[in-house]
């Protein structure tokens, strides 16, 4: 083989490789380790779907290799027909009937579980959630309850959850892989499930359908937390005021130029009620921001000065958008403040501590 053959040959596999082992690594994203009921179900029909199909693929093999060296033409010995055996009844019978049995054993489980996961009759004895999804963010209400959330929706675990997706402009998909298969947030209807955490735990979320160039970078994350504590979170969430917080003179200076450059149009702090944008009342709080970028000062003003440039076609450069690309300092300061928004003691970082 030519040598520039063999390198293609290497680099193909290569790549491949680690197109496979891209999957691979974060525990909190594999629906491989299931950490909740939609999981779970799914688990257990990978399982199932895959003994099956092994049964099946060792079965043929052996009959294969069996028949490659049994009835193989040995040297000197003439050539001879096998049995023809068209039209018999019974082989016909057998051959068919097992592929429909075998899709049977893998088809009535199947269904039943995708009737169980859609099945909301006792949605109204749980606490419900209404999610939007917008481009390229994910905003949660919780019904009932004076409290909304952007990007980190906590919840409390073992417990049944109900999720009502709707989306704001284009089709997403919700994906939480570690707690449930996906459900599509459309803008027409409401599409209904409901997710249980089994564990305390971060866990993380994906839009699953391809909604834009930022597609890959709208993730949030699903905060488990116990009971009490989420009671407490909850609690922090409606009671907190980011006027009665203890800042530092630089993020003062932040939350006075956030009210005059009438950030807060878009983006909720405390009991502000816009859902425009995302919401900031824990942005402190959050393990990232903007999908995918760390909570540091740098990141941030990079991302308040240029949006568009770190997330592309994110909608936050609306008109009336702020010049920050000249005036550095003032998102410097804006940064600052949203940094210490720390609203409640209950945060990702300390999960199940
Ligand atoms: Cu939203 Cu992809």
């Amino acid at each position: 083989m030519k040598s520039w053959m063999r390198k293609l040959r290497a680099l193909a596999v290569l790549s491949s490789f680690a197109i496979i082992l891209a999957g691979c690594g974060e525990e909190n994203l594999t629906a491989l380790v299931p950490k909740g009921y939609g999981a779970q179900k799914s688990m257990d029909l990978i399982i199932l779907t895959t003994t099956v199909m092994s049964f099946v693929f060792l079965v043929v093999i052996t009959l294969l290799i069996t028949v490659l060296i049994r009835f193989r033409k040995k040297k000197g010995e003439e050539v001879r027909n096998p049995k023809q055996v068209e039209g018999s009844v019974l082989l016909e019978i057998v051959w068919t009937s097992i592929p429909i049995i075998l899709v049977i054993i893998m088809a009535v489980p199947t269904v039943m579980a995708e009737f169980n996961l859609a099945d909301d009759s006792d949605a109204e004895d749980h606490m419900n959630i209404n999610v939007t999804a917008n481009q390229y963010w994910w905003h949660f209400e919780y019904e009932g309850e004076d409290l909304e959330t952007s990007q980190d929706l906590y919840i409390p675990v073992g417990e049944k959850v109900y999720l009502n997706l709707i989306a704001s402009d284009v089709l997403h998909s919700f994906w939480v892989p570690s707690l449930s298969g996906k459900l599509d947030a459309n803008p027409e209807n409401t599409n209904t499930f409901f997710i249980e955490a089994y564990e305390e735990g971060v866990y993380y979320g994906k839009c699953a359908e391809l909604c834009g160039p930022s597609h890959s970078l709208m993730d949030f994350k699903i905060v488990v937390v116990s009971q009490d504590d989420f009671e407490q979170w909850k609690d922090e969430m409606k009671s907190f005021d980011p006027d009665q917080l203890e800042l530092d003179s630089v993020a003062q200076e932040g939350r006075d130029l956030y009210e005059e450059n009438s950030c807060m149009n878009c983006h909720a702090i405390g009991d502000n009620s816009t859902s425009i944008g995302p919401n900031l009342t824990n942005f402190g709080n959050r393990v990232n921001f903007a999908g995918y970028l760390d909570p540091t000062k740098e990141e941030l003003v990079r991302w308040i000065v240029n949006p568009d440039k770190v997330k592309e076609g994110n909608k936050m450069k609306t008109s009336g958008y702020p010049d920050f690309e000249n005036n550095v300092e003032e998102a410097e300061k804006i940064a600052e403040y949203l940094l210490q928004l720390k609203a409640t003691s209950i945060t990702p970082d300390n999960v199940g501590n």
